[in-house]
């Protein structure tokens, strides 16, 4: 197995799994001020945890970064060692060459997330013992809720062809199992979708305040 992908699978998997969780974290704003403001002093409580997880969850940043560099690097030199007057065009890399536009501009959001949530510096209200006001005051900006959604779309465009091309990396090829996973895949992402999006059209629509 090539072991840059091996690299992108399994920090891809990571970074999946952190995705799930946190959506599932989110949607208690559905619950009000006080259960969400509480969840998220609790992700607060123990430095150290809440510091390692941090880290883990960088390094498996950094590692997916470097490898699908790495990886794109290397399929340039592939496709083209003297040049080719056509660009190659097969279905098999349309998840690949999907996956390098959508990769970068869901890595330029969690940045502006960051920014906005975690840092209080991305031009909306924020109060660090409040983050149930900043999410429906970062929400009320209108450009801001949708440029949310836009993004949730590339991720679940992104987890969905990152978990097809993991399989492959895995070697997974089975008549009956490929497609279930491949099912999964797809439910999952759009599961992401709409739970990360309902959020901020909740806060569109007035349902949240
Ligand atoms: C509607 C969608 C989302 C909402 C409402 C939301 C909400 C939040 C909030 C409120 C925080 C700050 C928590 C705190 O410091 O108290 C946060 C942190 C964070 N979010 Fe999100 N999030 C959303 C989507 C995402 C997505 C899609 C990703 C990744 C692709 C993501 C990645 C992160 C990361 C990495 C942190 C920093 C965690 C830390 O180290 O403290 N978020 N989010």
């Amino acid at each position: 197995m090539n072991g840059k992908k091996a690299v992108m699978a399994v920090s891809g998997f990571a970074l999946f799994g952190f995705v799930n969780v946190h959506m599932l974290g989110n949607l208690q704003v559905f619950l009000g001020r006080e259960a969400f403001n509480r969840y998220a002093e609790l992700l607060r409580a123990e430095p150290a945890l809440l510091w390692a997880a941090r880290i883990v969850l960088l390094t498996m940043v950094i590692l997916h970064i470097w490898a699908s560099w790495k990886l794109m690097v290397l399929n340039k030199l592939r496709a083209r060692p003297v040049g080719y007057v056509m660009k190659r065009s097969i279905v098999s890399s349309y998840a690949s060459r999907t996956m390098y536009w959508s990769g970068p501009i869901v890595g330029a959001f969690v940045i502006y997330h960051l920014m906005q949530f975690t840092w209080g510096v991305g031009g909306t209200s924020h109060d660090p013992k409040d983050p149930y006001g900043n999410v429906v005051h970062g929400f009320q900006v209108i450009p801001i809720a949708i440029a949310y959604v836009v993004a949730m779309g590339l991720l679940m465009l992104h987890l969905y062809h990152g978990a097809w091309s993991m399989f492959q990396t895995l070697g997974v090829n089975h008549p009956r199992y490929t497609p279930l996973l491949k099912r999964f895949a797809q439910v999952v992402s759009i599961g992401l979708f709409l739970g990360f999006s309902s959020i901020p059209a909740s806060v569109m629509a007035g349902l949240i305040q």
